[in-house]
């Protein structure tokens, strides 16, 4: 059978299942259903050659007699409807004129666009060619084949257990964190967490320091959970906790990224880090760590997570996988000191978390070692691949643009060299129309934005960065 055959057989059937009887009305049920059937066929959902089920099996689906379907099915041959074959069940006669099923009703905007593959720069997608495809099958496989039945009772809302456990050992042997499994909510992805946290623990109206610049999705978050984001400038070492609570005194939260600030890629110095702990401490305020990709780090060990050094706990750290593994499977955690974790009793309550589907399987990939395998195997391709993109921009536009070795990541940041007068939003745009996604760093900033590209690396292959570069070179020496 043809596809759209297959396609107008199965619709015909879900139609015909579909179709709901009514016992009380004054027709009988086997000239309501005759009536259908009749609608369907001179509407085009039941095609001419159509297949109708055998009456055992409408009478089952319909929750009718067999009798009252076999009557309604004669009625129709009858007519010239249907016809039967012999031996081979009965079809829409096959001599009708065919009707095409209507359309479905135009959406009302303009169609969404097809989603693309990730163009050259973009910062926010890891090697998805690398992505364990086959290994991942078979865990999902393992967990659903012959699913245990906790996985089909209502979920916990703070995620499945074994994928809690496996988080609090990765986090113990690559984070320097020791927590354990019940500090830690599965959430669908860093945004989320951030947003859980804030509901459980700040009033609508509150305000949130952040870093200027910073990572949008999250001030949108912050927006959406009713606060107030107040982004406040970085300087050459990061986040200055006491340059920006003199701006904004009444802060209740700060959000960071301290081992690598988003975009610049600034670690966040130790005595920083102890004012942000001693500030949070002494004004009963939050430190919500946002930990993106520390994993990728290709000079010396990756170094420990701030919430590791907060005897105080009054930071959550804030995990996903999106960098590690794929943005589209959104999956990402928080972790609640323990002292805190009372004050989010309400806020699971309401918490709708990620799909359990990926769980059981992202729990068994971590704990079979393949997870921090695959994270060995992808900081070598990426330390590389930087080294590409560093040489590739050296050579075809060194007065263009400059660009440093960064010790970690999944992007750098290029500044404008002195060939370079235009204005990075306009390169940005140009850049967009020859298949480059080059974010401009300007539209990082909330205020006093600074010239650059956002220039992402891991997910593209030594060839294809090489290319882009030559593309960019075109653009701006043109
Ligand atoms: C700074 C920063 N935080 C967090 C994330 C991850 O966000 P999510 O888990 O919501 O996909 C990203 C991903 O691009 C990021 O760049």
């Amino acid at each position: 059978m043809a596809n759209i055959e297959k396609q107008s057989q199965s619709s015909f059937q879900t139609a015909l299942y579909a179709l709901s009887l009514e016992r009380e009305a004054a027709a009988p049920l086997h000239v309501q259903l005759a009536d259908a059937l009749r609608r369907m066929i001179l509407t085009g959902i039941a095609p001419p050659g159509a297949r109708v089920p055998a009456s055992r099996a409408l009478a089952a689906e319909l929750s009718i007699s067999r009798m009252t379907a076999t009557t309604a099915l004669d009625q129709l041959t009858a007519e010239g409807y249907l016809e039967t074959r012999q031996g081979a069940g009965t079809y829409v006669a096959s001599n009708l004129p065919h009707i095409s099923p209507p359309s479905r009703a135009p959406a009302p905007g303009p169609e969404p666009d097809a989603p693309t593959a990730p163009l050259p720069f973009h910062p926010a997608i890891p090697d998805l060619a690398a992505f364990p495809h086959a290994l991942w099958a078979r865990h999902l496989e393992r967990a659903w084949r012959r699913p245990e039945p906790a996985l089909l009772a209502l979920p916990d809302p703070a995620g499945y257990a074994a994928l809690r456990d496996a988080i609090a050992a990765h986090l113990s042997a690559w984070r320097g964190l020791n927590v354990s499994a019940g500090q830690i909510i599965i959430t669908s992805g860093a945004t989320q967490a951030m947003a859980l946290a804030a509901r459980a623990l700040l009033a609508p109206g509150d305000k949130v320091l952040m870093e200027d610049p910073g990572f949008a999705p999250m001030k949108a978050a912050m927006r959406d959970a009713d606060l107030v984001p107040r982004p406040h400038a970085i300087d050459t070492d990061g986040f200055d906790i006491e340059s920006a609570a003199r701006d904004c005194p009444s802060a209740r939260a700060v959000l960071v990224t301290p081992s690598r600030h988003y975009p610049l890629g600034i670690t966040l110095p130790l005595p920083r880090r102890l004012a942000l702990i001693d500030w949070a401490a002494r004004n009963g305020a939050f430190i919500f760590e946002d930990d993106y990709d520390s994993e990728f780090r290709y000079v010396g060990q990756p170094l420990p997570a701030l919430s590791a050094l907060d005897g105080s706990h009054r930071t959550l750290y804030i995990g996903s996988f999106s960098k590690l593994l794929s943005p589209a499977l959104r999956l990402g955690y928080l972790v609640v000191p323990v002292s805190l974790l009372p004050r989010f009793g309400p806020a699971l309550s309401h918490h709708q978390g990620a799909s359990l589907v990926p769980q059981p399987a992202l729990a068994n990939f971590m704990e079979t070692g393949e997870f921090a395998a695959h994270l060995r195997k992808m900081r070598r391709l990426y330390a590389k691949r930087q080294k590409t993109l560093l040489n590739a921009l050296a050579y075809h536009l060194p007065d263009h643009l400059t660009a440093t070795p960064d010790p970690s990541g999944m992007h750098i940041v290029a500044r404008p060299g002195p060939a370079l007068t235009k204005p990075d939003t306009v390169v940005g745009q140009q850049a967009e129309q020859v298949g480059l996604t080059l974010r401009p760093l300007s539209r990082y900033f909330s205020k006093h934005p600074q010239q650059g590209f956002v220039l992402g690396y891991a997910g593209f292959d030594e060839p294809t960065l090489e290319a882009a570069v030559k593309k960019l070179a075109g653009i701006l020496s043109a």
